[in-house]
């Protein structure tokens, strides 16, 4: 019998950056778009394979690089299952999530397959040990990351972040709804953390005044998201983006985006992840999202998800 595993997208809704910097940040699961991994049994002698059709990939585990995520992901949870690390099985991944687009498609697959892996031997497997094999693929396509990618993944819920502690799962009060606008220019976010990084170290005090203001947006935000004060939200967003604009991580095509959609009724909209290009993210009023969602085509947006994040 097939095994069949799934995992969503994320986006991060306040903190982006300072959250490098040991700040909360707040990330939520992006359900509208998935990635899916399924194992199916090959006859006993076979080499085990890696196949994504979509992208017309089929290779044998024992002969993919190490530098191969997907494949360090799945050696990873052989290993941690004490199984052989060349099963005769067939693993076939796929998604509906955009590749780099700061939805976490890497992190969302490793995390199909982990668990995939998991179920197909019948044990069962916590978010946090998850989260922590994926962590270990995050790491070669990031350097450094934080960890929220892989945790809120893992997760599936509404999280708050802070690096190397354990994530507090919290409930918006209202439902509400983002549309989530790809730039379509990549801009690697070991970068835009490098950056970040370069400035922090020419003006350290700026830089920690701004982490901190972010922070406390941060906090305050969780609070209107447990009270349903959505108008408040977007007010949060807005200012979140004026101390990433500080921190040199927007950008004249991400600002363009963002004006849009706030012209066309969007409560508030901010650059998502580490910015320069990748995301926008724009909350609507239900009624708003149709306009919301031309505004950001019109104006440079490549795609738009539309995703509500459940009460
Ligand atoms: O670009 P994304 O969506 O993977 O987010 C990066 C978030 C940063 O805070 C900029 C970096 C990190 O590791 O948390």
């Amino acid at each position: 019998m097939p095994t069949t595993a799934s995992a969503p997208g994320k986006i991060i809704l306040l903190g982006e950056h300072a959250v490098v910097y040991g700040r909360p940040a707040i990330a939520v699961p992006v359900w509208e778009t998935v990635a899916t991994a399924t194992i199916m049994d090959l006859p006993a002698g076979r080499h085990c394979v890696i196949a994504a059709p979509d992208i017309g990939l089929h290779t044998s585990l024992i002969e993919t690089p190490a530098s191969f995520a997907l494949a360090l992901v799945v050696r990873l949870t052989l290993a941690r299952l004490n199984l052989s690390p060349d099963p005769n099985w067939q693993i076939e991944v796929s998604s509906t999530i955009p590749i780099a687009s700061g939805l976490g498609s890497g992190a969302a697959l490793s995390t199909a397959l982990v668990r995939a892996i998991y179920a197909h031997v019948g044990q069962p497997v916590t978010p946090t040990l998850l989260s922590e094999l994926v962590f270990e693929s995050e790491r070669l396509y990031h350097g450094t990351p934080s960890g929220i990618d892989n945790t809120v993944i893992a997760y599936g819920l509404p999280l708050w972040f802070v690096k190397g502690q354990l994530p507090a799962i919290f409930t918006p009060r209202q439902p509400f709804t983002l549309a989530i606008a790809d730039s379509g220019i990549a801009a690697p976010t070991k970068t835009t953390v490098g950056d970040v990084r370069q400035g922090w170290q020419a003006d350290s005090v700026g830089y920690e005044r701004r982490f901190d203001a972010i922070a406390r947006l941060t906090w305050t935000a969780r609070q209107v998201i447990e009270a349903g004060d959505i108008a408040e939200l977007g007010a949060l967003f807005d200012r979140n983006q004026a101390l990433l604009a500080e921190l040199g991580v927007s950008s004249p095509p991400l600002e363009r985006l963002i004006e849009a959609a706030k012209a066309a009724g969007a409560l508030g909209a901010k650059l998502s992840g580490g910015g320069r290009g990748g995301n926008v993210i724009a909350l609507v009023a239900p009624e708003k999202v149709m306009a919301v969602q031309q505004a950001l085509m019109a104006n440079g947006a490549k795609n738009v998800i539309v995703t509500t994040v459940k009460a």
